[in-house]
């Protein structure tokens, strides 16, 4: 089967569209043909092997040399001992623990997958996981946002980002959404009532805000501290080590005498998580901007133009069942 390996750190370059050996379901796995990838912030990351957090599973050289992790496709074999799903049934998940869904087939334990929500096409399904559950998390789960807050969503053009601002307008929020400026109208268009410019402007003395939620955090936690109101909470999922150190470190202290709840939030991993905003996707109270899809010859094409600052939403890349 085709697949992508990458073996050193780089530019989207370093992917090479190779053959290698279909994999074979072990007793609790199924194999899955791959039907569409997303492309998350965390593929990049693993990709250029930045910011050093990346680096946690190898220092010098990826550990896995297929990236890939929120997949949707077909089941074509399971293991002696899985019950749950049989070859023909559609399927998504979010496999970051273990990668590799830039290639034909994958596999993966039985009990990662879900089957496909009804009338959820795959590219759809392969944007939810990983962005869906951070933007529930940081909006609904912790953020417990409230008619009528105000709520900024830094890194709003993304992926997990798209998703938590019409998650925060569903709430009844007036909602500011930081990216590059010409994702504005997007912004706008998904329910933003101000956009700011992250290259331009300071969100940190724009607010302050009830709930921050920081998809690309490069701020010092007393900089953020002001950007909070009293009572109000800042939860950061991704962004520069240096920062989400202070954040965890000093957060609890310096948000102590403001009242304010600085933390670094924790997203669980599963599509098991992402029930209510896949009720909302399956109602049409909520869409999934897809940027643009990319066949798996071009991986390297679709991790480009996630890296190019130019997308809005999810790029995702495709497999032709043929
Ligand atoms: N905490 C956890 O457990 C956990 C789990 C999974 C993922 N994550 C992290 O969650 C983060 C977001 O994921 P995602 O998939 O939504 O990423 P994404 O699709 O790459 O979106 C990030 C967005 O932030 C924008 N951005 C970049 N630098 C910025 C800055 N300085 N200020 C404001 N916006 C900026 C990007 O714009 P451009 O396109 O113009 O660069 C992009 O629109 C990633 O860092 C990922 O590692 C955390």
């Amino acid at each position: 089967m085709k697949a992508v390996e990458y073996t050193e750190y780089g530019s989207p370059d370093v992917l090479r569209v190779v053959d290698v050996d279909r994999p074979e379901p072990g007793p609790d796995e199924v194999l899955v043909a791959v039907r569409a990838v997303s492309v998350n912030g965390s593929d990049w990351e693993g990709l250029t092997g930045r910011p050093a957090y990346a680096r946690l599973g190898g220092l010098r050289r990826p550990r896995r040399r297929v990236l890939g992790s929120d997949v949707a496709g077909t089941v074509v074999a399971v293991g002696a001992d899985v019950t749950t799903f049989a070859p023909g049934d559609d399927v998504y998940a979010d496999l970051l623990d273990r990668l590799g869904c830039f290639a034909e087939h994958v596999c993966a334990p039985a009990r990662s997958f879900a089957p496909l929500p009804d009338g959820m096409s795959f590219v759809e399904a392969s944007a939810v996981p990983q962005a869906g559950v951070i933007a529930l998390r940081g909006v609904v789960d912790r953020g417990r946002v409230r008619p009528g807050q105000r709520v900024l969503v830094n890194g709003a053009g993304g992926g997990a980002g798209t998703y938590a601002v019409q998650l925060a307008v569903l709430a009844g929020a007036a909602v500011t959404a930081v990216d590059t400026a010409h994702k504005a109208d997007h912004l706008r268009s998904l329910g933003a009532v101000r956009v700011l410019d992250h290259r331009v402007d300071d969100w940190t003395r724009t607010g302050p805000y009830d709930l921050v939620l920081d998809l690309a955090c490069y701020r010092s936690v007393g900089a953020i501290a002001r950007g909070v109101a009293p009572g109000g909470t800042y939860l950061v999922v991704g962004g520069a080590v240096r920062s989400l150190l202070q954040v965890l470190v000093l957060g609890p202290l310096v948000g102590l005498a403001g009242r304010k709840r600085l933390r670094v939030l924790a997203v669980p991993l599963g599509v098991r998580h992402v029930g209510p905003l896949v009720d909302l996707l399956q109602a049409g109270a909520v869409r999934t901007v897809v940027d643009r899809t990319f066949p798996l010859e071009q991986t390297a094409e679709a991790l480009r133009r996630h890296g190019s600052g130019r997308s809005v939403g999810k790029v995702v890349v495709t497999v032709d069942p043929t």
